[in-house]
């Protein structure tokens, strides 16, 4: 175990020396090098004082073995983001850029007791009834369609033009989206997580999946979609919407940065010189060392409390780190044990990741059919010069710049929309004509 200081100093340079001692997880220092900030948290304890963003505080669970304590004891720490006690007195800023993804929202994520077991057991049905087969063939297949997009340049940034774009065309085929409705789910994911015009992009985005609800009741699919309608938890209209938007926006991200990390990790780390093996190995290990959601599972106590060594009121605000969990000293033993995946980057307790399988499957295939594809791919840059996305949740690059041996496209790319058409339709607020998924759609039955 490390020493306790009683006043532990932040790292030079660290700005909590300007805000009263909370250690900041957001700003490009902490983008730079998160494990240096988590290795100074864990001089406080097991718990740590953070600051998500300006002004919105929380503690920190920063060991594995309370983080597990924290995440299985639904009794005591609740979901229910209505609880958050700062929210309800009216500390958190307006614009404060967390709180979209803190605040409540009815679904199985928010969810407590019977009515999260509910929703979680539509979700866990209708997911397990994905064909395996099926999910790698779809991904072969929009991994194929981008790279006939970018293949003949020889050049691509594999953030933008691959791992962002590829999850949510798997998901469109999932979930049975046809092309103006999956236009429309695209750009409204895109324009959440880009932050451009981020409130609009979500009026998109759930007027959309509406429409998908509507349009799967009359007309029953083979998709994700209707299992979820036709499951006998037997969800209203309303919590359809709801559902549908935690899957699509809890995979999106997180899939992006699975798929985009473990690509910084293959093209980065000469121990991984490709071959076919290592892919498994290097999404383990970037899951171990990288995860692309670092710190969520946001819970809040049910009552006044003392939680290892801190006193607590009912409705604060805490955050587990997975990523500081993951390489605190208790569980690097595990880890070079054998246990190879006792790493908490799927969560743990009622509300671990439903879609661990499914997610892990979409990044083999996506990973294994690009190298297949660009054989020589490698970085563009130099590595240094790669720049982490600021903020404390997630974890991924803003760009992944790699070079390779020009391919021929199997089938002709897509006509290539014009440029910055996505940016200005998110600043207008209005949705892409004939979009992204729309050419994937006219692509695949050329
Ligand atoms: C197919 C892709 C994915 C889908 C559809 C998906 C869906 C979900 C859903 C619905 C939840 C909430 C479950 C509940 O509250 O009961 C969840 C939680 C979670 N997911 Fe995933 N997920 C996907 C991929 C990923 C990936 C790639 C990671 C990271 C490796 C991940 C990490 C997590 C974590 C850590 C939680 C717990 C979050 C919390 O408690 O706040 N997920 N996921």
């Amino acid at each position: 175990m490390d020493a306790q200081p009683t006043a532990p100093v932040p790292p030079p340079g660290c700005p909590a020396h300007h805000t009263g001692g909370r250690v900041p997880l957001y700003g490009p220092e902490f983008a730079a090098d998160p494990q240096a900030y988590y290795s100074y948290l864990r001089h406080y304890g097991p718990t740590a004082p953070v600051e998500l963003s300006p002004g919105v505080e929380a503690t920190l669970v920063t060991d594995y073995a309370t983080a597990l304590q924290l995440l299985q004891d639904s009794g005591s720490f609740r979901k229910d983001a209505r609880r958050w006690r700062d929210l309800n007195e009216g500390k958190i800023p307006h614009d404060s850029p967390v709180a979209p993804v803190l605040a409540y929202r009815p679904n199985a994520m928010f969810s407590d007791g019977a009515e999260h077991l509910r929703l979680r057991q539509a979700i866990t049905d209708s997911m397990a009834r994905v064909d395996s087969r099926r999910l790698s063939q779809s991904t072969e297949q929009v991994s194929n369609f981008l790279i006939s997009q970018f293949g003949s340049r020889g050049s691509a940034d594999l953030l933008s033009d691959y791992a962002k774009q590829l999850p949510l065309f798997v998901f469109n085929e999932l979930f049975g989206v046809p092309a103006d409705i999956g236009d429309r789910i695209v750009f409204g994911i895109t324009g959440m997580f880009d932050g451009i015009n981020a409130e609009k992009a979500m009026e998109v985005l759930f007027g959309a999946i509406a429409e998908l609800v509507g349009l799967k009741r009359a007309r029953p699919g083979d998709d994700v979609t209707t299992w979820l309608m036709q499951h006998q938890a037997k969800l209203t209209d309303e919590e359809m919407v709801h559902q549908l938007a935690l899957l699509m926006v809890a995979g999106n991200e997180p899939l992006r940065n699975l798929i985009g990390n473990t690509l910084h990790r293959l093209l980065t780390h000469d121990a991984y010189a490709y071959q076919g093996g290592l892919i498994d190995e290097a999404i383990d290990d970037t899951l171990w060392e990288n995860p692309p959601m670092q710190n969520l599972g946001a819970h809040y106590p049910a009552s006044d409390m003392e939680f290892a060594g801190q006193k607590l009121q009912a409705g604060d605000l805490l955050l587990v780190s997975y990523a500081a969990a993951n390489t605190g000293p208790a569980l690097m033993a595990a880890r070079q044990a054998g246990s190879n995946r006792a790493h908490l980057s799927w969560g743990a307790g009622p509300h671990a990741c439903p879609s661990k399988d499914p997610g892990r499957q979409i990044t083999v295939t996506a990973i294994e059919n690009l190298f297949n594809r660009l054989p020589d791919v490698e970085l563009a840059v130099p590595s240094e010069s790669l720049t982490w996305r600021p903020g404390p949740f997630n974890r991924g690059l803003a760009a992944l710049p790699a070079k390779f041996t020009p391919v021929k496209p199997a089938r002709k790319p897509a006509p290539q929309p014009e440029a910055n058409a996505a940016e200005r339709a998110a600043k207008s607020g209005k949705a892409e004509r004939g979009g992204v998924w729309s050419q994937f759609l006219n692509w695949i039955t050329r």
